[in-house]
């Protein structure tokens, strides 16, 4: 999809659609009110009507507008369309409105034998947020609803549509320019974020995910720098934890590292850590088979970070930021990791695994002991963690825990304006009494309460030498249904959590 914001008088427009807007107490969008003075009143008449309750969400098509009365609108043209969107309450929309309005047009565009849309509403506007974020958030809700995974299908999309202008009838504000322009770098990394796990698991296992790296370094060779290390290197390192997970799987399991470089080398780095479990079969603790194909979605902490990444690179965002993947895929088999194994971890740390199907802290945990030789700023890990965490706060939020408040206040901060929103759990110091082992330092499982809080607290053992936040997107990084899918969530509020990092000061050791 080519995605553009301009200017364009309503006239210029001779084929496609045009989508336009009209509030709750019936009053038209300003490019609504130029086309329905130049078109015999077609839209007021009709919403006199009352059919039309102007409430968001509610929407009618138009076809064959009435020969325009002035000159220079052209609009006879049968080919074009017009799509009234109901707008809400003029003075009362929030950014989550904006974004449903536009999600609701784009998703109404797409069905339609069209190959350009020119949506008009880009005059909608609220009382808290600058014309830059209103844009931002507007454009990425649109691609969210445009985005299609067919690889796998012999049919492909219907959809014709190709063109997606966001126009304005005065000249677009600089701020606005830069709204669309950051908005193309995050849908971007959303995008490759629900490729990825969207993908099949035999195709997207850790290799690929690796190979998949090296080609973000090629592509950005300026700005990024991909490592994989191996199995065996991570046995040097002592990562007996990671390797617990992936030596019962015929795949070897990868730790993939990214560094993109956005500003000063002395300027410390964000670090986000992804699980990526590319299959989550529960290993010899085997999970129940129905639904465990949607264990395939293990991975998408990992994605996250691949999209927040190219979002990154695109943006050309002034920071350093990080990116490390602990890709691996557990399994039963006669290798695999039994429940009662005792190993240790790379900080040294013996871990009694007494369920293989908590995995994720079991990767994730030496992943958070590699990156201290970043000296990280902060480390942000995103990982669909535990069942738990669905129960708690279902698909709306996913949830946040960490050793730091302030970071955690950022993060539920960026959630709220990005729409991806948190939720905060204690990660108190009474839930870390669960996790004791007859046999070792620590056990990877604390009972059926508090499941996502002692999942934490167990990854808070190897968090200690930083400031760090963990997030659970258990509920949030899929659809499970009939619209089954990755979200790309939280590379929405990852992205925005960065661009509010550029203007801080370094912050001090
Ligand atoms: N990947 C799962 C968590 C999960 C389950 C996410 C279902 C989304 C939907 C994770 O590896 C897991 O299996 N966690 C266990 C932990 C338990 C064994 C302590 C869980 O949540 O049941
Ligand atoms: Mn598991
Ligand atoms: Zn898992």
């Amino acid at each position: 999809m080519d995605y553009t914001l301009k200017q364009q008088s309503p006239a210029a427009v001779r084929q496609g659609l045009m989508i336009i807007g009209a509030y709750e107490d019936l009053s038209l969008t300003t490019a609504a009110t130029e086309l329905d003075k130049a078109h015999h009143g077609i839209f007021s008449a009709y919403l006199k009507t009352g059919d039309f309750k102007g409430k968001i969400g509610d929407s009618q098509l138009f076809y064959n507008l009435p020969e325009a009365t002035t000159k220079n609108l052209a609009t006879k043209n049968s080919a074009v369309r017009v799509l009234l969107m109901g707008c809400g309450k003029r003075e009362q929309l929030s950014l989550a409105d904006i974004r449903k309005i536009y999600r609701a047009a784009a998703q109404k565009a797409a069905k339609l034998a069209i190959t350009h849309a020119h949506n008009y509403l880009t005059e909608l506007s609220t009382e808290h947020d600058d014309a830059q974020t209103v844009l931002r958030a507007a454009m990425i809700a649109s691609a969210e609803a445009l985005y299609r995974f067919e690889e796998y299908k012999s049919e492909k999309n219907k959809s014709t549509l190709q063109k997606y202008t966001f126009a304005s009838l005065t000249k677009p504000s600089a701020a606005q320019q830069q709204g669309l322009d950051e908005a193309l770098a995050i849908s971007k990394g959303m995008a490759l974020t629900r490729d990825l796990s969207n993908l099949p698991p035999n195709i997207c296992h850790p290799s690929y995910l690796a190979q998949r790296a090296q080609q973000l370094q090629k592509h950005y060779s300026k700005q990024l720098k991909v490592q994989v290390l191996s199995e065996a290197e991570m046995k040097k390192l002592g990562m007996g934890a990671f390797l617990a997970v992936s030596q019962g799987s015929a795949q070897p399991g990868k730790l993939i590292v990214m560094e993109y470089q956005g500003t000063s080398k002395t300027r410390k780095p964000i670090v986000l850590v992804g699980k990526g479990i590319t299959f989550d079969t529960g290993g010899i603790s085997l999970k129940p088979g129905p639904a465990m194909d949607e264990m395939k979605f293990d991975m998408c902490g990992a994605a996250s970070v691949f999209g927040t990444m190219v979002a990154c690179c695109e943006m050309g965002i002034g920071l350093n930021v990080v990116g490390i993947i602990a890709a691996a895929e557990n399994m039963p088999s006669g290798a695999a990791t039994r429940p009662g194994d005792i190993v240790r971890t790379m900080n040294g740390t013996t871990v009694e695994i007494l369920n293989t199907d908590a995995e994720g802290r079991l990767v994730l945990c030496d992943a958070l002991s590699y990156v201290e030789r970043f000296k990280p700023d902060t480390v942000i890990d995103i990982a669909t963690l535990t069942g738990a965490c669905v129960i708690a706060l279902g698909k709306v939020a996913s949830g946040v825990l960490g050793n730091d408040q302030a970071l955690i206040d950022s993060l539920l901060d960026a959630g709220q304006r990005s729409g991806d929103r948190l939720w905060q759990l204690p990660l108190w110091d009474e839930y870390k009494k669960q996790l004791k082992s007859p046999f070792a330092d620590l056990a990877n499982i604390g009972g059926r309460d508090a499941g996502t809080i002692t999942a934490a607290a167990f990854l808070a053992h190897f968090t200690e030498k930083y400031r760090w936040a963990h997030l659970d997107i258990a509920g949030t990084a899929w659809h499970s249904g009939n619209d089954k899918g990755a979200t790309g969530r939280p590379v929405p509020l990852l992205t925005q959590y960065l661009l509010d990092r550029v203007h801080d000061h370094p912050t001090k050791s």
